[in-house]
């Protein structure tokens, strides 16, 4: 048994490796191992022999087991030493910087032309995302029943609530908060209950526009669009009117840009017309002043409803709007 015994011990302290130092354990001291057999026929002896044999079974697993823990810390001791002179951190050497970011292509048309607005003394004003029935629709001559609720797919919540369709609700708060005389924009997400696809998603952007004064006529309106287009494409553009109905404009129009692409004799772009449906506006109904308590008598102005992520697609040649919200870097790197 003392044969036994010290060579184990010396099979312990000779192990070369750690992964050798395992296998010895499992061998010495494991279920299987050389102290188990040692206690495997106590049963056939006398008690006094058994007493004795315990003891000395004991002691032994206790030498062997300081034996091995003293081994193993050794080439703890080891490893952990090699990974220290392998694995550091020069933490002198300069740091690359941080990685600028961009601005999304929306934010950075939305801002050239709060810009625009603002040095023409127009307010930028934000509204609520979730609105009332209210403010989307009924403050906009557009009753409850009424088949013009029907042109816009609605999300709607609980206790007359929804998410807005369109800015338009801002002109409404707007007129209630400032009053006439009146300029202001109000860019904005906007929600509809639409299957998606390349040109339709159900959160897009649009910058609503209003102007409320003495004698504000069509010509007006085609001037300060005209002067936000040139700015936003960079050169001159010509614009036509089409009759368009909304129901908080009278007349309505939908104005329309000689196509950029073709300059106006026709290509797949503006589908061989010549011209692009850009902006629908028109002059405020009288209706809708009054709902805010503007006396249509004394004041009228014209309102307009640009459609940031169609601006944002035709201004870069974006040719699906999934693009637009999917958050892919490969995309969004590019501006
Ligand atoms: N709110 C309308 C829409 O989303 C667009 C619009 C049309 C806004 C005419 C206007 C306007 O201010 O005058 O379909």
């Amino acid at each position: 048994m003392h044969e036994l015994l010290d060579s184990a011990l010396a099979r312990i302290e000779s192990a070369a490796s750690a992964e050798e130092l395992e296998a010895v354990r499992v061998e010495v001291l494991g279920r299987k191992g050389v102290l188990q057999a040692l206690s495997k026929d106590m049963g056939k002896l006398s008690p006094e022999e058994r007493a004795a044999r315990g003891k000395l079974i004991n002691t032994a697993k206790q030498a062997l087991e300081t034996a091995y823990e003293s081994c193993k810390a050794v080439f703890e001791n080891a490893a952990l030493a090699r990974r220290l002179e392998s694995e550091w951190l020069d933490l002198t050497v300069p740091s690359p910087g941080p990685r600028p970011g961009s601005l999304h292509p929306i934010t950075q048309i939305q801002w050239e032309i709060e810009d625009l607005f603002r040095s023409l003394g127009f307010s930028v004003l934000d509204g609520p995302e979730v609105e009332t029935e209210y403010y989307n629709f009924d403050a906009l001559n557009i009753p409850k029943d009424h088949p013009a609720r029907d042109m816009q797919d609605t999300f709607w919540l609980e206790g007359g609530h929804l998410l807005r369709t369109h800015t338009s609700p801002v002109q409404v708060r707007g007129m209630e908060k400032l009053g006439p005389p009146l300029r202001m924009i109000a860019p904005g997400r906007v929600f509809r209950n639409e299957s998606v696809d390349a040109s339709h998603e159900h959160t897009f952007y649009q910058l609503e526009g209003m102007m409320i004064d003495r004698n504000v006529s069509v010509g007006n309106l085609i001037y300060f669009m005209k002067t936000l287009l040139t700015a936003i494409f960079k050169r001159e553009v010509a614009v036509r009117l089409r009759p368009g109905f909304f129901p908080f404009v009278e007349p309505g129009f939908e104005l329309d840009i000689q196509c950029l692409i073709c300059g106006g004799t026709g290509c797949p772009v503006c589908k061989q017309s010549g011209w692009v449906e850009l902006l629908p506006c028109g002059l405020i109904n009288p209706h809708v002043l009054r709902a805010s308590g503007i006396d249509p008598g004394e004041w009228n102005g014209f309102a307009f409803g640009l459609g940031l992520t169609r601006l944002v697609m035709m201004r870069y040649a974006i040719d699906d709007i999934r693009w637009l919200q999917s958050g892919d870097l490969r995309f969004l790197q590019q501006f």
